[in-house]
């Protein structure tokens, strides 16, 4: 299949490309500068430059791919995120979430692509019920104030991408993303964070999260591409971590991928083509740190 891959450089980006080429894709990439040109193209896809938030560039880009898939991936999360002003450090990401998920799809609807993917994130699920949540939950209807621009995007892209009628639209309710080129890798921002006990605690500590080795994430993401149906999907890893544990823990101890060679039974494949369930999102943002 021809896929076009809108966030082809990010963390997750760099995983998916050389991931789709090597099941036999022809992938074409997306990024704003030139200068990464060659980065996508030594991973084995046609790079593309344009810029998601300009509608005729991203129009022209898919136009010229005439893409059966698309996947978008696009973020821009700052490397330290001050919880308490979320919203303003997400604005960018919003807009890709919002204007960003409006030109890909109408691209993407001009040249009549078979499926669209696009990642979403674990953490919008209400705050009601028992912890753990299954993609039938409903998103929280009364996000915390400072996440309330945030969600409100993620909730437009979910509607945006599964209101679609006319394409296999996709949804990735990706966990929290941990190994190499995340922030949760060593020396990465999250990661010395929590290794400084500087993490700031959300609400009481009592929530729990799911995460995902990026890893793990590429590979849902391949499967979603080739064979998935209509729908949001839980992409977590199967060890959903108290709050309270991983934050006060000696140091970050996150485990290898399940698709890594000898985890495989512990920990299977994320993407089954069926639904997983996810844990419950912290409760609110608060003030303290781990100390
Ligand atoms: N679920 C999760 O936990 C989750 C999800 C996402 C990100 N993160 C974390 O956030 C951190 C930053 O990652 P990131 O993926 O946001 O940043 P990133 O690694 O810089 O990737 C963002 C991608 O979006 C593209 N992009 C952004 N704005 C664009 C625009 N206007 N037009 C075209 N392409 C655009 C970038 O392309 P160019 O820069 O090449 O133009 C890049 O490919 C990482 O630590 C990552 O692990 C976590």
């Amino acid at each position: 299949m021809r896929v076009f891959v809108a966030g082809a450089t990010g963390a997750i980006g760099k995983q998916l490309v050389p991931r789709l080429v090597e099941a036999g894709h022809e992938v074409h990439g997306m990024t704003r500068s030139e200068s990464k040109q060659a980065m996508l193209h030594e991973r084995g896809s046609v790079p593309v430059v344009a810029d998601a938030l300009d509608p005729a560039q991203v129009a022209q880009a898919v136009g010229r791919a005439r893409p059966d898939v698309i996947v978008h991936q696009l973020t821009a999360i700052p490397a330290t995120l001050d919880l308490r002003h979320f919203d303003r450090d997400f604005a960018l990401t919003n807009r890709l979430r919002t204007e960003g998920t409006d030109h890909l799809l109408s691209a993407g609807q001009a040249v009549g692509v078979r499926r669209f993917v696009a990642q979403s994130n674990f953490a919008s699920y209400a705050r009601t019920g028992g912890p753990v949540k299954s993609e039938e939950d409903p998103l929280d209807p009364a996000p915390a104030r400072e996440m309330r621009e945030t969600l409100a995007a993620i909730r437009h892209l979910e509607e945006a991408v599964l209101g679609a009628r006319w394409t296999e639209g996709i949804v990735l309710r990706y966990g929290a993303f941990y190994g190499p080129g995340t922030s949760g890798a060593p020396g990465g921002e999250q990661f010395e964070l929590v290794r400084k006990r500087k993490f700031p605690l959300v609400g009481d500590g009592g929530g729990v999260w799911s995460f995902i080795h990026i890893a793990d994430a590429a590979e849902a993401t391949v499967a979603a591409v080739e064979r998935g149906s209509r729908g949001a999907y839980n992409v977590v890893d199967d060890d959903p971590a108290p709050v309270a544990e991983w934050l006060t823990a000696p140091a970050p101890a996150w485990p290898s991928p399940a698709s890594s060679p000898g985890r495989s039974i512990l920990a299977p494949p994320v993407w089954r083509g069926s639904r997983s369930r996810s844990m419950a999102t912290p409760r609110r943002v608060g003030r303290r740190r781990a100390t």
